[in-house]
């Protein structure tokens, strides 16, 4: 029978790994403050967005909601405002447009934490697909954010420096967002996972924002797509570096069943056309 003593060695070495990764791991982990700071989110007037604003208020936040039609603005004001108690400023304008975004940021004031959740999807097969829609997309998605980010940093820097207290960027990203025009195909392999509330997602996004994580993953398929893509992203818990370490090689694994599954739903969805 093997001396307890040689056991020690492998009970110790996952502590030992842990303790690697917890010296290794960067940045450190912060907290990031809501109450009494301005959280200045996009598309805050629906959904996840508006969900979140209201989160954020009733934590004591001074929010700032900004999106392109001001009657849905007011709206979403008003909801808050009857659910929290608490107004919030409301900006109306598009973010592909670089220049209204600029005067509603400086508008707004400096920005402790903001949220870039205004989000398009117009699903197509791309045979199908007019490439102006894909411009679109590109232009609110992607190049808006950029607009947001560049209009807000310059005075977030500034303000961290005289309030000492970190500042966050959130970027809102899609694994397949809910669309009426979604192709068959895409309904199928996205009804593998299970849809969330906005209310979850939102109360989800801000826990990831006031821990500071990198990558905030809302259900079961986002954690396994975290841990199997981590590669090069920061990492502040050195137990989710324990995780991703360990995981990753299993999380291949799911993926590649996950594939197969979808595979084979979209064998199946061709041969019934075929039969059709
Ligand atoms: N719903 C899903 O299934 C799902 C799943 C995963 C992730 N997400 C992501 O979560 C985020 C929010 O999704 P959601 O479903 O809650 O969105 P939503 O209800 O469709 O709301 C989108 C918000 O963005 C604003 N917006 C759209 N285009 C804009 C533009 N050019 N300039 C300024 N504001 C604009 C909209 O207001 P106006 O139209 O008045 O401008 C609205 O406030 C998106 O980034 C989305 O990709 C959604």
């Amino acid at each position: 029978m093997a001396s307890p003593l040689l056991l020690l060695p492998i009970l110790m070495a996952p502590v030992v790994f842990a303790a690697v990764l917890a010296f290794l791991v960067r940045p450190r982990p912060v907290r990031i403050p809501i109450k009494g700071r301005h959280v200045f989110i996009t598309g805050g007037s629906s959904g996840i967005g508006l969900a979140l604003a209201r989160l954020a208020a009733a934590e004591g936040a001074h929010v700032s909601i900004l999106a392109r039609r001001a009657a849905h603005l007011q709206e979403a004001r008003d909801a808050i405002r009857l659910a929290t108690g608490v107004d919030v400023a409301i900006f109306s304008a598009d973010v592909r447009d670089a220049d209204a975004v600029a005067k509603a940021v400086e508008a707004a004031g400096p920005v402790d934490v903001l949220v870039c959740n205004h989000g398009v999807f117009t699903p197509q097969e791309l045979e199908k697909q007019d490439l102006e829609e894909v411009r679109f997309m590109v232009e609110v998605n992607l190049m808006g954010t950029f607009n947001l980010i560049k209009a807000a940093l310059p005075t977030m820097k500034q303000r961290t420096k005289v309030t000492g207290l970190p500042a966050s960027i959130a970027i809102m990203s899609s694994q397949a967002g809910q669309h009426r025009r979604r192709p068959d195909l895409t309904n199928i392999i996205a009804g593998s996972s299970g849809g969330m509330k906005a209310d979850d997602v939102a109360k989800k996004a801000l826990d990831g924002i006031k821990s500071s994580r990198f990558i905030v993953p809302c259900n079961f398929e986002g954690t396994m797509l975290s841990i199997a893509t981590a590669g090069l992203s920061p990492q502040s818990s050195f137990l989710t570096a324990l995780a991703e370490v360990l995981g990753a090689g299993f999380m291949r694994f799911m993926g590649l069943c996950f594939q197969w599954n979808w595979f084979s739903s979209i064998e199946n969805w061709h041969s019934k056309k075929k039969g059709l």
